[in-house]
């Protein structure tokens, strides 16, 4: 019960930074490979029968997620979303091996496999825009694999002075900042970052004065600042079970959750 109710505002913590994230976001930064040709639900791909055998572990992952991967719920008006409650068996999603699992191609496909569209556009809700990333992160390293003590020096001392470029820019690292400023738990706390490709939220999570950072990151990263640990998602899943993970008192993700795993 506890823990459910840490879980709790964990996630209104995430939906808080997420809401700061679209009210400040402008640009994207990241630079994107775009394709013209619009794809549309007869697409069909080689893929195909190469992801139906993924479709009996999709469906066991959803019957497990119950009521928390139900997309035909709906939500009451909240402040920003629409707010759904949901049960959410932890152990059972942790145990579940599928979760984290690579699609175990050479190439991420450059067509949604029609066969998983519906999935991927929660039947059409989402609208489909073509761009194309091939990150095969997973079982890999992060993009700035070494996080040196003096990197992490730097980039909080550009954050301080309101200079930190970050991944998506100046003022998005600012607005981060301004949000965690205000985000309970942050300041002395021990908090999970979800994503990250180099230490920006880390050092804004610094300056701010956290405590203790985990990163869980899907590219291997080796941490030489003495307080943050990262992790990949098995490790994380391992010690969720066997219960040496603890507990976090905020969870920070910036533009990572939303396409985790597209
Ligand atoms: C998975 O579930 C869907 C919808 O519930 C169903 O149509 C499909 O036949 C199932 N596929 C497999 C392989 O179990
Ligand atoms: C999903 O939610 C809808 C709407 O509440 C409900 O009618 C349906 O039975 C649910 N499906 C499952 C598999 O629980």
């Amino acid at each position: 019960m506890g823990k459910l109710m840490e879980y709790s505002k964990f996630v209104l913590i995430i939906i808080f930074i997420s809401l700061f994230i679209i009210l400040f976001r402008h640009t994207r930064l990241r630079t994107i490979e775009k394709h013209v040709e619009p794809i549309t639900d007869q697409t069909t791909s080689k893929h195909d029968s190469y992801f139906s055998t993924y479709l009996e572990e999709i469906n066991k992952t959803r019957l497990l997620c119950g009521q928390l991967c139900n997309t035909s719920r709906k939500g009451t008006p909240g402040i920003f979303f629409d707010k759904i409650t949901a049960t959410i068996n932890c152990k059972a999603l942790f145990q579940n091996e599928y979760v984290d699992s690579f699609h175990g191609l050479a190439h991420a496909p450059r067509k949604i496999p029609s066969i998983l569209l519906n999935d991927y556009t929660m039947n059409g809700l989402i609208k489909v825009h073509t761009a194309y990333f091939n990150q095969p992160y997973l079982g890999s390293t992060a993009r700035i694999p070494i996080w040196t003590k003096s990197l992490l020096k730097e980039y909080v001392a550009q954050a301080k002075k309101g200079k930190l470029f970050g991944t998506y820019g100046i003022s998005e690292t600012n607005a981060l900042r301004d949000g965690l400023q205000h985000a309970p738990g942050v300041k002395g706390g021990r908090v999970l970052v979800i994503g990250s490709e180099k230490p920006w939220v880390e050092a804004c999570l610094l300056e701010i004065g956290a405590k203790s950072i985990v990163t869980l990151e899907y590219g291997r990263i080796k941490s030489e600042h003495e307080q943050i640990t990262t992790m990949v998602p098995s490790e994380y899943r391992r010690t969720y079970l066997d219960n040496t993970l603890g507990l976090f008192d905020a969870v920070v993700s910036f533009s990572s959750i939303e396409h985790s795993g597209l």
